[in-house]
This record gives C-alpha cells, structure tokens and sequence, in this order.
C-alpha cells in the first residue's frame, strides 16, 4: 500500500502513512498561468501493482475536484493495483437533493464521476449518509465525534450535549456516550413574527455546561444564535465541537462574540481550530 497525499493534506497524508508504515509519494502541484491546474507524481515508478490512497481534502471545492480526477488519471495509467479516493471532507454533499426545479444533484453527479475513476471512495461525518446510494463503488463513512468528544471530555463540569437540529442529534449521541452525559436537541419555536426562541426540546441547560456538536460550522450563524440563548437560559459555558471547520470569514468572531468559550474542529481541513487529528478514523476506514 502507498499513500499519495492532495495539496490540502500534506500533512493528514504524512500521519495516516506513518500509522499504517507505508510509503509516502512525493507530488508536485503548480498553477499554469491561466488558473489551470498542474499536478505530478515524482515517484511515479512506485505506483505499479500498488493499492494507492490518494488522500485529499475538498475543503477548496473545485480545485479539488479537477485534482482528483487528474490524480485518478495518473495512477492508472502508471499501473495502481487499486486506487481509494479518501476525501476527509467532500465537497458538495450539501446538494444532495433538488431544493427547487432546475437544480442538479450535484454530489449525485460527483458520486458518478468518483465511481467510474476510483475503486473505493472514503469520507468522514459527510452531510448526510443517504448520498451512499448515488455511488456504484464501495462508499465508506467514518466519524470524528468520539475524537472530538474524547478531547473536550475533561473540560467540561455537569455536562450537557446539544445539537443544533434534529438531523444532528445522532452526532450529540454519540459524544454523549464518550463524554458519558446527558444529549438533546435544539428546537427552534417562532414566538411572535420578529421573536424566535431556541431552547433543547427536552433538557435544562441551567447552570450546566453545554457542549454543541455539528458535523459543519459554516458562517457560524447556527451555533451563535443557539450560543446568546443557551446562555440567557442559564448555561454556564458554551464550547463548540465541529467535524469540518469551514468557518467562512468572520465565523470565529461571530462564535466568540456569542459567547463561545472554545471552538474544536479536527484536520479533516487545516483550520485554526484543527485540534483532533482524524488520522487514527482514517487509518481505520481503510483497514476495515
Ligand atoms: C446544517 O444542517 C449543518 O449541520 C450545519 O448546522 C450548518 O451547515 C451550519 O451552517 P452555519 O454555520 O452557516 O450556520
């Protein structure tokens, strides 16, 4: 087995190889000019007969994808036994319906593109699970919250574990069961027209700690709101667990100013907040 590592996980790529104790490849990446993407295996005599995992994540969404398909293209051709896609963060799993006519699915789209290129696609904590029908190659899903979970443990008094809806409330159980606590949560009732209350449906947060999980932190417009409330309801303190820091512009500003104490986030994306490395799940999606 090797591992060859894309732009945006040099060093997610170096930790899974030293895990595993295979070799790293060497690559080179270069923009021409015009924008257009460059990309080279150096060690390219090592790939024949090989299992490669190209390990790259899409954190930059369409660079990443083009890289993909290019990486695809020269593993083949120099000879791979097998080649596994692991995209610790995938792109485009938030389209993954028609919110209004005239959409595409995009990571239906995508799933199809992978599925002819790769013989296994792996990812961590995507969006939502259903996106596994759309792939005709295995399609294996990891998860980061017992990581997370483990690293924020022993920083928090009379815990309680929230999730921002319901879609993520199975991420709060899972953190729960580490953490060994209680998990709900958070609803959202319209008050009056100008007047939103958000609260956890069944749980008091009062004078607790509250840890809010999500599998994305995006403007950080979600975790903000649900921050300023939880502590008007009494919390003691708000920290923040999240899978994929994507944390656009002002997001962590936006979350410190709302009264979060502290954001986690892991490495499936180099961020500010990359504190649980996802290495150790990886390492274990490809052994599985
Ligand atoms: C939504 O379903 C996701 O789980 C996140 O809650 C959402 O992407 C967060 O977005 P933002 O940080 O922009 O509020």
């Amino acid at each position: 087995m090797i591992i060859v590592p894309g732009i945006n996980s040099q060093e997610l790529a170096y930790r899974v190889s030293k895990l595993i104790g295979c070799k790293l490849l060497r690559t080179e990446f270069k923009r021409f000019p015009d924008g257009e993407l460059y990309i080279r295996v150096l060690d390219n005599e090592a790939i024949k007969d090989e299992d490669v995992i190209f390990i790259q994540s899409q954190r930059n969404q369409n660079d990443a994808v083009v890289e993909s398909i290019l990486m695809s293209d020269i593993l083949r051709d120099e000879g791979a036994k097998s080649i596994t896609l692991v995209a610790p963060y995938l792109a485009y799993t938030r389209q993954d319906k028609k919110f209004n006519p005239g959409e595409p699915i995009s990571i239906r789209v995508l799933a199809k593109v992978y599925s002819q290129l790769f013989d296994k696609v792996i990812t961590i904590n995507p969006h939502e699970t259903h996106i596994k029908s759309f792939f005709e190659v295995p399609f294996i899903c990891g998860s980061a919250v017992k990581e997370l979970a483990r690293y924020v443990k022993d920083k928090l008094n009379n815990p309680v574990v929230l999730s921002p809806d319901t879609g993520a409330v199975e991420l709060a159980r899972e953190a729960a069961e580490v953490i060994n606590c209680e998990y709900d949560y958070l609803e959202k009732t319209r008050i009056s027209p100008t007047e939103i209350r958000i609260a956890p449906k069944n749980l008091d947060v009062k004078n607790r700690e509250v840890l809010i999980v999500d599998d994305i932190v995006s403007t950080g417009g979600t975790v903000a709101t649900a921050t300023k409330m939880l502590m008007e309801q009494g919390a003691d303190k708000v920290m923040v667990a999240c899978v994929h820091p994507v944390l656009i512009g002002d997001a962590l500003n936006k979350l410190y100013t709302s009264g979060v104490s502290e954001v986690i986030g892991t490495d499936t994306f180099p961020s500010p907040v990359s504190k649980v490395s996802v290495d150790k799940v990886i390492v274990e999606l490809i052994e599985k």
